[in-house]
């Protein structure tokens, strides 16, 4: 066995159903997974959900439910969509899962005994109507608390940090020397900045049962549960470390039970890339790597941040109802359609504007009339003139496939979505002119032109088949049906198939049929 490429969304707080922002970091997270094997790597690709602290156990309170069962239905929904997105994760990670929670109270056992974690009075001010602390930022300008906090007073209690501070100058130099460690490089250069600027605090990594106990008891506390991004954040590591990955497994030897022996484990430790929003870039590039530090574990070699959604220029919010539903786009629309919008409207990096127009807009103009007017009328062509059957090869479109072939590999490699996609369709474009320039259904009424609509029709049908190569990381389900449609068998899932020729002289067609059914305006829109 060798190392597979190992790929992990963040873990979606349960504190309500899947949003857009979460489909979407799940859908780039899909299609460099799909992409990298499709390459001929072994990948793995983890996702999951977050599920302890304070909002799940008041949430379960407010419903009158013990919080795992209120655990259990949000997570259902996320695995739902999950599976609705056709994402190809090999796992689905639950932090309250046994295996995650033998891996967290190894990791804290260890960084105790070493004198990483140590317990501390921790002052702070205590809303009691809301059991959280506040800050300093959560006072209003002249000094006093919002009514909404109801009474604030100052507490002092016991609680247990992590020494985070002794890290900052080994991180810092880390960051300097692994330009690749965290991407884009204006959120490196926004981390180094944080680093310069501002001195790293202990971080506070308990709550006392007695406020909160929806989480993993601290294993050398009983007073304690630990509280929530330590939790989190080892869940990356927790799955390996179960699955027996000796990579993950040695740094906590003598503090987690030796794996069960069984099939050879999977080597997945560390990370390739951890994808993740802008908002949670300091946990992932300040915290986490100092945590695997002190545990003697190697680092992941990239965090990839993306940016936010809004929704026609305006932040995404439940109270004002300005929300995108990909349930329900994808019901409405197909999922294939929905990972296109957001993988061609959003390139990985900045922040993003959901509009219906502009998903309408691309739906139309590159979905329907662009890659599904081509293969549905190349397909239609040679069902109707060849009777299905597939010409003597014909190469005149082979150069522009293999140019846009190499240039979309390159791009993947780099995990430039956006980009390749707008690759891709550099080659549908071309196609559809060809169909207009040699005019197929002309050349069918002559039967002088036979040999040149056989060359065409080839040209075509090829290049068809090589889209379906191109697009399966991006649009699976699309993809599958070129595939069937023209008659092949097996998943276009192999890069190395787009070369060009692969579709053989003799071979017959299966059913076309609509890949994007053009969409009347609702009915509430007509005059
Ligand atoms: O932060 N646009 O969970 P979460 C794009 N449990 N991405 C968005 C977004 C938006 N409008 N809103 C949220 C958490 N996200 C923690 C993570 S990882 C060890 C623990 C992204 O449910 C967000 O940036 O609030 C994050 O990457 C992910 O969705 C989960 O957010
Ligand atoms: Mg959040």
């Amino acid at each position: 066995m060798s190392k597979q490429f190992y790929i992990t969304t963040a873990i979606d707080y349960l504190n309500g159903p899947p949003h857009l922002g979460h489909a979407y970091e799940k859908v780039i997270t899909d299609v460099i997974a799909r992409a990298r094997r499709s390459l001929g790597r072994e990948v793995f690709f983890l996702t999951g959900t977050d599920e302890h602290g304070q909002k799940v156990q008041q949430a379960a309170q407010a419903e009158g439910t013990r919080p795992q069962v209120y655990a259990d239905r949000l997570a259902a929904q996320y695995q739902a969509l999950a599976a609705k997105l056709h994402l190809s994760n090999n796992d689905f990670v639950r932090t309250t899962q046994p295996r995650h929670q033998a891996v967290v109270q190894a990791m804290l056992r260890k960084l105790h005994d070493r004198g990483d974690i140590y317990k501390a009075p921790y002052q702070g001010f205590y809303s009691t109507k809301e059991e959280t602390f506040l800050t300093g930022k959560d006072r209003r300008p002249d000094g006093t608390w919002d009514p909404f906090w109801g009474e604030v007073a100052e507490v002092v209690e016991e609680n247990w940090f992590f020494r985070m501070s002794r890290y900052q100058q080994w991180l810092t130099d880390y960051i300097q020397a692994d330009p690749s460690f965290v991407q884009p490089d204006y959120r490196r250069n926004e981390v180094l900045g944080f680093l310069r600027a501002e001195k790293l605090e202990d971080l506070c990594i308990s709550r006392p049962v007695g406020r909160l106990n929806w989480g993993i008891p601290i294993p050398f506390d009983p007073g304690y549960v630990n509280y929530v991004w330590f939790d989190a954040l080892t869940n990356y590591y927790s799955v390996p470390a179960a699955l027996g990955d000796p990579a993950a497994v040695q740094p906590l030897a003598g503090y987690l039970p030796p794996p069960a022996s069984g099939p050879a484990a999977p080597e997945l430790w560390p990370a390739d890339i951890h994808v993740i929003g802008k908002d949670i870039l300091k946990f992932h590039a300040v915290y986490w790597p100092i945590m695997l530090q002190a545990t003697g574990a190697p680092l992941p070699k990239q965090v990839l941040v993306h940016g936010w959604w809004q929704k026609d220029g305006q932040k995404m919010s439940k109270s004002t109802g300005n929300v995108v539903d990909p349930l329900a786009v994808i019901d409405e629309w197909g999922v294939d359609a929905f990972r296109f919008y957001v993988l061609r409207e959003l390139d990985i990096g900045p922040d993003g504007n959901w509009t219906d127009a502009g998903f309408q807009a691309r739906y139309s103009a590159e979905l329907a009339n662009g890659l599904g007017n081509l293969v549905n009328r190349s397909l239609a062509m040679l069902k109707r003139y060849r009777g299905g059957v597939v010409p003597a090869r014909h190469d005149e479109l082979a150069p522009d496939a293999g140019k846009v072939v190499a240039e979309v590999q390159a791009l993947l490699e780099k995990n430039h979505l956006q980009a390749a996609l707008v690759g891709v369709w550099s080659l549908v474009t071309r196609a559809n002119q060809y169909v207009d320039h040699t005019a197929p259904f002309k050349l069918a009424k002559d039967p002088a032109q036979a040999k040149r609509l056989d060359e065409v029709l080839y040209n075509l049908a090829e290049t068809c088949r090589v889209l379906a190569v191109l697009l399966w990381p991006f649009l699976p389900n699309t993809a599958a049906r070129i595939f069937a449609q023209l008659g092949l068998s097996g998943a276009p899932d192999q890069f190395s198939a787009a070369a060009w020729g692969g579709l053989p002289a003799g071979h017959a067609l299966g059913e076309p049929a609509p890949l994007f059914p053009r969409k009347d305006p609702p009915a509430a829109a007509k005059p």
